[in-house]
């Protein structure tokens, strides 16, 4: 086994069947279409049924990931997630079993809507170091098992679903090769994303049903800030490390959270908006997901090229941010 560069060559997508518009929310809860779509850009969601998991989700998205690389095996499966099947074990060994890869080595990425940049890192990580000739990264996640039903702010915004994509080991020249990751983290700031109960902080056996909150919840407003000065920098930071100046930068695939995050992370960079192709208005924000879910979106649209230099960048819970660099491979997503 040589290691060398981690090569993106296969894209996978998944999403559950069930469409939620926000007329389908505005039955449910004080808000509408005109909210929704003039705050966030977001129009649908998809929300995965009470049977489904996130190990479901993931399976989908890895099978397809490998059927567009062309291959029935990898090394290793690094999945994304913050909603995992169980607090224990880790879900990506059973989505290895699932889909057939054997006894790899298979660990979860915790980092939240950062999660699928910090798994890529993970898995050009394990080539880099020559522990792994082949990686699927999984971003999965579920954010309808933990959303309060009664919070308009987040219903409005995550949706379900999974994407990955399947890494091998190459030369740093060729198209599809990452460049370095640049990760970061700021931990004073963990309470503005956070799920306050059921972890060790919190158990939920300490608690009377009424003081618990098993919810996610979101400050939103702090939270839209760090997220555009954050991804602005670390976006920069990435293609300087490429050898990139602004314009050279050709699409910024960027963590679909909000419209107006993308808007204005490309107003800051001096980028033209146009080269930040937009997702969310059809799935939402899918947390790990968001990422591989919005490449395979543009490729599809013709909007991300082969050839394109690109740059991926996401902010999350942690808070978490990320970059990375590449130039975009000839592939078909499946
Ligand atoms: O993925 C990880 C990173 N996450 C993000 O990047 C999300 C970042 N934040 C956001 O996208 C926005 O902050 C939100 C979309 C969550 C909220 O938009 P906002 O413009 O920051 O609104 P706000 O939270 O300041 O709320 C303004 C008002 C509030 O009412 P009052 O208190 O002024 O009466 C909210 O209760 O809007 C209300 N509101 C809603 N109204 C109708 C919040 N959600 C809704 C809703 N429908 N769905």
């Amino acid at each position: 086994m040589s290691a060398g560069a981690a090569v993106l060559c296969g894209l996978g997508t998944w999403l559950p069947p069930n469409a939620v518009t926000n007329d389908d929310l505005a039955r449910e809860l004080d808000t509408s279409d005109e909210w929704i779509r003039s705050r966030t850009g977001i129009g649908t969601r998809y929300v995965a049924d009470p049977s489904t998991a996130t190990s479901d989700l993931a399976v989908e998205a890895g099978r397809r990931a490998l059927k567009s690389a062309g291959t029935e095996s990898v090394d290793a499966v690094v999945l994304a997630t913050t909603t995992p099947d169980r607090l224990c074990p880790a879900t990506a060994p059973l989505v290895a079993a699932q889909l057939g890869l054997g006894t790899v080595a298979a660990f979860d990425v915790g980092a939240v809507c950062t999660g699928f940049l910090y798994a890529l890192a993970a898995g050009a990580g394990l080539i880099a170091a020559g522990t792994s000739d082949s990686v699927l990264v999984i971003g999965a996640d579920m954010y309808s098992g933990i959303l309060d039903p009664a919070d308009r702010s987040t219903r409005a915004i995550f949706g379900d679903g999974a994407g990955a994509v399947v890494l091998r080991s190459g030369d740093a020249g060729e198209p599809g090769a990452l460049g370095r990751p640049v990760l970061g983290s700021d931990g004073t700031g963990s309470d503005l994303i956070s799920v306050r109960s059921g972890g060790s902080r919190e158990p939920l056996r300490a608690h009377t049903a009424d003081e618990a909150d098993p919810y996610f919840r979101m400050a939103g407003k702090a939270v839209f800030r760090n997220a555009v000065e954050r991804m602005a920098e670390v976006s920069l930071t990435a293609a300087q490390r490429a050898g990139w100046e602004i314009g050279d930068i050709d699409r910024l695939i960027a963590h679909q959270a909000n419209l107006r995050i993308l808007h204005a992370t490309a107003d800051r960079m001096r980028l033209p908006r146009h080269r930040c192709p937009v997702h969310l208005d059809r799935v939402g924000n899918t947390a790990a997901a968001s990422i591989p879910l919005a490449l395979s979106h543009a490729v599809t649209t013709g909007e991300l090229l082969p050839g394109h230099r690109t740059v991926l960048t996401a902010f999350g819970g942690g808070l978490t941010w990320g970059a990375c660099t590449l130039r975009w491979p000839a592939l078909t997503p499946a």
